[in-house]
């Protein structure tokens, strides 16, 4: 169990720093460059008290010793990031619908910020926690505010046909019903490169032709193209604010974090510091740089 949401707060700075805005703020402060300090105000909520977290991620419940990691706080160089108000957030966001669209990223995503809102908010709040056709769903009904988890590994269809699971590259159906948000927030990419009893899919489609396999990476790019265009022609951008909240390296070989021979985060406990990962950015990120 240990290392799990030390995993997790890596993937969330990875997912931070390498978000596809990095490289295109052209405003004085670049969120995206910066270090982890060290506050003692935090953590902002007890991950063992939200009623939210999935048993997988809540590590202090299962024991956790070292509690050090949850106490660092992001500061950008070149400017002050407010404190996280859930009050004022709320409020802000009232009577909006938020959706997180991804893999387990997501998850975590989702799940911080259902937690940091429970937190603050006061023992009385009317919060319900509903899934729905496997949605998952936080509704503050102070505030009219909901915030829902759909999982999708790829973005793109899995369907099931007679001669087995199709990943169709062509095909976003889930769409519609995202679109009914007011705010989305995707990710896709650790799952694009998993084989063998890891792949969740038999075959691939795309421009009508039925495949056993193909380059992962065009696979990747044709579904993030496919992703792209259904934002042009199906969200009422209007409405519905998209954010795509960038990729994620994984961490399975020390070399990309200075640790030689090392296969996991599991014994780690500080993050690494400063904006750029010492293995680089994920090869996701090596054909989308240019903005
Ligand atoms: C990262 O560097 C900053 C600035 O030098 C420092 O304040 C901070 O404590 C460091 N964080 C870690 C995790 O070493
Ligand atoms: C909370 O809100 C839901 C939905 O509006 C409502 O059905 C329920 O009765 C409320 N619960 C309390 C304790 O007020």
């Amino acid at each position: 169990m240990g290392g799990r949401d030390w995993c997790a707060l890596i993937v969330i700075l990875c997912a931070f720093v390498l978000s596809t805005t990095t490289r295109c703020d052209k405003s004085k402060c670049d969120l995206y460059e910066g270090s982890w300090v060290y506050d003692e105000s935090y953590p902002m909520y007890d991950s063992s008290k939200c009623p939210h977290i999935r048993k997988e991620y809540d590590c202090i419940k299962y024991g956790r010793p070292d509690l050090t990691y949850l106490s660092f706080r992001w500061q950008p160089t070149n400017c002050p990031l407010p404190r996280f108000d859930g009050e004022e957030f709320l409020r802000k966001m009232s009577g909006k619908k938020i959706m997180y669209v991804g893999d387990s990223v997501s998850i975590n995503q989702w799940q911080s910020m259902v937690c940091l809102l429970h937190a603050a908010l006061p023992p009385q709040s009317n919060i319900t926690d509903e899934t729905i056709n496997s949605i998952r769903t936080v509704t503050y009904q102070d505030y009219g505010v909901s915030i829902s988890l759909f999982l999708s590994h790829y973005l793109v269809d899995i369907v099931d046909e007679k001669f087995g699971r199709v990943m169709k590259l062509d095909s976003i159906t889930d769409g519609d019903i995202w679109k009914e948000n007011d705010v989305l927030i995707f990710n896709t990419w650790l799952w694009w490169y998993r084989e063998g009893a890891k792949q969740p899919w038999d075959y691939i489609e795309i421009n009508n032709k039925i495949l056993k396999d193909m380059d992962r990476m065009a696979a990747f790019h044709k579904a993030l193209k496919t992703w792209a265009n259904w934002v042009d022609s199906d969200v009422d951008t209007e409405k519905t604010t998209v954010f795509f909240q960038g990729v994620s390296p994984s961490h399975y070989n020390g070399v990309e974090w200075n640790e030689k021979g090392v296969t996991n985060c599991a014994k780690e406990r500080l993050p690494l510091n400063g904006s750029t990962y010492p293995g680089g950015v994920p090869m996701a990120r090596w054909w989308w740089n240019k903005c």
